[in-house]
């Protein structure tokens, strides 16, 4: 049975939630699902706005017949060949073989690639500034390249004003039955699942988010409709605040994540002591154990505070295994402009300290504060002062 909700007189929300999905893309965690957005607006044509995952398939099929109510669909607009919006497509068009289907070169090219070249007799290519008129509503497209994937576009339309974001402004989370922002306490209940899912998924590509935030900044928006998550209805300078601080690399908030590795507890000792040590001095703390939390929970946090403590057991001379996997993904997300404080272990020759700052020192504008600490198997007088001027350093530089 169909499961559809209007986003407005025209447009209709048609996607689905997956709530059995419990990693995304192959490596991200999810506790609480996803969510498929695809929408339908009718007009004198009918346009449906890219479709969804293929676990939802059946579920989608249904709301698009719904929300058609017989008529016949004259256009797909394909914003993102990821498959998570896209691999029920040719299916798609299998029931609706007299759809045309609205693209950019780049978005042609992944359909091959994809699915052959069977579709291509119903494609029509735009470029960024062209526009589609269906009745009283008219399309006009903005490319939107590496947000997330090099094809993306995003679109544009003109009479209720409303951007078509693809996955930029979605979070991680089934909808549960909310459609819009403020249906749910979003700041409050969706900030830190939004953040990981933009963090770990677009992070690298800040410049590149920063050039789409100015093309956009020039259009009058009602409505934000994203591939993912929550229509945005109001509280937009606050979602673009957001994303302004993420992809140009600014903390959110001055405070520290602690991020360690121990294998025998030595190490999280030194790092409870520094918390109390910080918490005391009125630091903002937040600690994880790299054995515990998935690494996509701390680069989240990372990109959120504008200090990092890394404490690392040194293993077989080397960097313990999950940190030097932490590293590995800042790096790879481009995490720059942070303040870092290194704390290592060792029982014979620790190494871990020396090999974390080579890696600190491959990111931009990273400052490592002099004030590090060694432990030798476990704090003793001499690691636990240095701890305690490790807290006044890291206190100092936050102020
Ligand atoms: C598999 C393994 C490899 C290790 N390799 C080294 C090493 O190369 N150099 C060193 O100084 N200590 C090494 N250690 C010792 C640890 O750094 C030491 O036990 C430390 O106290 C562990 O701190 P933790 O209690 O936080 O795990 C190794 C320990 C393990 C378990
Ligand atoms: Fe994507
Ligand atoms: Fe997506």
């Amino acid at each position: 049975m169909h499961c559809v909700r209007k986003v407005n007189e025209s447009l209709t929300w048609v996607g689905a939630d997956d709530r059995k999905i419990h990693i995304f893309e192959g490596i991200y965690p999810l506790k609480r699902g996803m969510s498929y957005n695809s929408y339908l607006l009718k007009d004198e044509k009918t346009v449906l706005l890219d479709t969804v995952d293929k676990a939802c398939l059946e579920t989608f099929l249904e709301n698009v017949e719904f929300a058609l109510a017989g008529r016949k669909l004259d256009y797909v607009i394909v914003h993102h060949m990821e498959p998570d919006h896209s691999s029920t497509l040719k299916t798609l068009l299998d029931y609706h073989k007299e759809a045309t289907i609205v693209c950019n070169q780049k978005i042609l090219n992944m359909i091959h690639q994809f699915f052959g070249k069977d579709l291509d007799a119903k494609v029509h290519l735009v470029n960024e500034g062209d526009t589609l008129n269906v009745g009283e509503h008219t399309f006009t497209f903005v490319n939107a390249p590496m947000v997330h994937w090099p094809e993306v576009m995003m679109s544009y339309e003109m009479k209720d004003k409303i951007l078509f974001s693809a996955d930029a402004f979605g979070t991680f989370g089934a909808l549960n039955g909310h459609l819009f922002n403020d249906e749910v306490d979003f700041f409050n209940d969706y900030l830190d699942e939004a953040r990981r899912y933009y963090t770990n998924i677009v992070g690298k590509y800040g410049p590149q988010v920063q050039a789409v935030l100015k093309k956009a900044s020039g259009l009058d928006i009602k409505l934000i409709c994203p591939l993912h998550g929550f229509v945005w209805r109001n509280d937009f300078a606050k979602i673009i605040e957001k994303y302004n601080l993420w992809s140009t690399y600014t903390p959110e908030e001055k405070g520290v994540l602690i991020a360690y590795s121990s294998v025998y507890g030595h190490t999280e000792n030194a790092m409870n002591i520094l918390a109390c040590q910080l918490v005391k001095r009125g630091v903002k703390v937040d600690v994880y154990d790299l054995s515990l939390t998935d690494v996509s929970v701390v680069v989240s946090n990372a990109f959120k505070y504008s200090h990092i403590v890394l404490g690392s057991t040194t293993y077989n001379m080397g960097i313990f295994l999950l940190m030097h996997n932490l590293l590995h993904d800042l790096q790879a997300h481009n995490l720059s402009s942070r303040t870092i404080a290194i704390v290592e272990n060792g029982s014979w020759a620790p190494q871990a300290g020396k090999l974390m700052k080579e890696e600190v020192n491959k990111m931009k504008n990273m400052t490592i504060l002099e004030e590090d600490v060694t432990i030798k198997s476990s704090v003793d007088e001499d690691s636990y002062l240095k701890l305690i001027a490790l807290a006044d350093a890291i206190k100092k530089s936050l102020e």
